[in-house]
């Protein structure tokens, strides 16, 4: 059996990115009967910032619906909650002795927030890289699919993985890769300008995989460009790149080509390409507005879902940790 782990932070409703980035290969390597696949929401992540508590479970319950909605089948793979698996935490404390402070701090995910949150610059937001590896070797995962955004916090895992079998002399934890079928990680970009998708962008920049069809054209409508292309064949901006790259995600590619064409020659028109991307992705997201709608309705089932991929998570920990336990030495009587 391939283990394949991923998680994603309660954030509520997931934006295109991340369903681009991440969910979208959570589900494609679910279809592989080869494969076991633990897909989690990464609740004690999200503490590392300042967490509204009474908001909390509805940002779960909406993560949720989303790995629902984007076609994860609750009776393939196991889906949890991280904070219901105990055992990710004794991982995290155990794999933090092989972690130094000198390369947590070289982190490029952390001197971002460091910038952000100056003031709330926490040991949990140090040692994030830790609690990730955690998550992916509590069941011995190989398969990580993720964005491009992770990919240096997967190395770290791979690196932890390897001073744990070194120092121990074992041969117990696989070193993890990110994985996208081979293909390069994914980052899709933002509407306004920046080169990633992402909440903290704020309303101009992501689009929601529930947003509602009018709400996706004004976006889209408002999204940054410049004054047009001056040069046969040139390079595009960055904010124009982007509006290509949303469009290979939603749209058909002979739309791509004939707005490069238009791009090419210098005959083309912003508002046109906007309205095109506009209307494509109001048909490629519909089905999971739909989805995540009625999802939203049913807390039982959710609760059920989240339950029993609890136990069954939790099972998978309990035998590595106390493998873990035994390597180490904490077996004492
Ligand atoms: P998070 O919650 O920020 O994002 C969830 C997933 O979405 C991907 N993603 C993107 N992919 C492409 N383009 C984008 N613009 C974009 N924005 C987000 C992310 O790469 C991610 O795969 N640290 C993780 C959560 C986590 C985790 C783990 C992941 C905790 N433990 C163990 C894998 C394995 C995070 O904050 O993702």
């Amino acid at each position: 059996m391939k283990i394949v782990v991923s998680g994603t932070r309660p954030t509520g409703i997931l934006h295109l990115g991340n369903y681009y980035g991440a969910v979208r290969n959570y589900v494609r390597l679910s279809k592989d009967s080869d494969v076991r696949g633990y897909f989690f929401i990464a609740d004690y992540h999200s503490f590392t910032t300042h967490i509204n508590p009474t908001e909390l479970p509805m940002l779960v319950r909406q993560t949720i619906c989303t790995y629902l909605a984007s076609g994860l089948d609750p009776e393939k793979v196991i889906i949890y909650v991280q904070s219901d698996v105990p055992q990710i935490a004794e991982l995290y404390l155990l794999l933090n002795m092989l972690a130094y402070k000198g390369e947590l701090e070289k982190v490029a995910t952390f001197k971002e927030k460091i910038k952000l949150h100056n003031e709330n610059i926490n040991a949990g937001l140090l040692t994030y890289p830790v609690l990730m590896a955690a998550d992916i070797l509590i069941h011995r995962a190989y398969m990580v699919p993720v964005g491009k955004d992770q990919e240096q916090h997967l190395e770290m895992t791979r690196d932890y993985a390897k001073r744990f079998n070194n120092r121990y002399d074992v041969d117990f934890f696989p070193e993890p890769i990110a994985y996208n079928f081979g293909e390069e990680l994914v980052k899709v970009p933002g509407l306004d300008g920046s080169t990633k998708m992402s909440k903290t962008g704020g309303e101009t920049n992501a689009i929601f995989l529930n947003e509602e069809p009018d709400m996706i054209r004004k976006k889209i409508m408002r999204a940054k460009t410049d004054s047009g292309p001056t040069e046969m064949n040139s390079k595009p901006s960055q904010e124009i790149q982007n509006l290509f790259e949303l469009m290979q995600i939603v749209s058909a590619e002979d739309v791509v080509s004939h707005y490069k064409n238009a791009w090419d020659t210098c005959t083309i028109r912003y508002g046109d390409m906007k309205k095109q991307l506009a209307e494509d992705m109001v048909n490629y997201l519909s089905p999971f507005r739909e989805k995540i709608n009625a999802l939203m309705q049913d807390t039982d089932y959710l609760g059920k879902i989240v339950r029993r991929g609890g136990e069954q998570a939790r099972e998978s920990a309990e035998k590595t940790v106390s493998e873990v336990r035994k390597i180490m030495g904490i077996n004492y009587f």
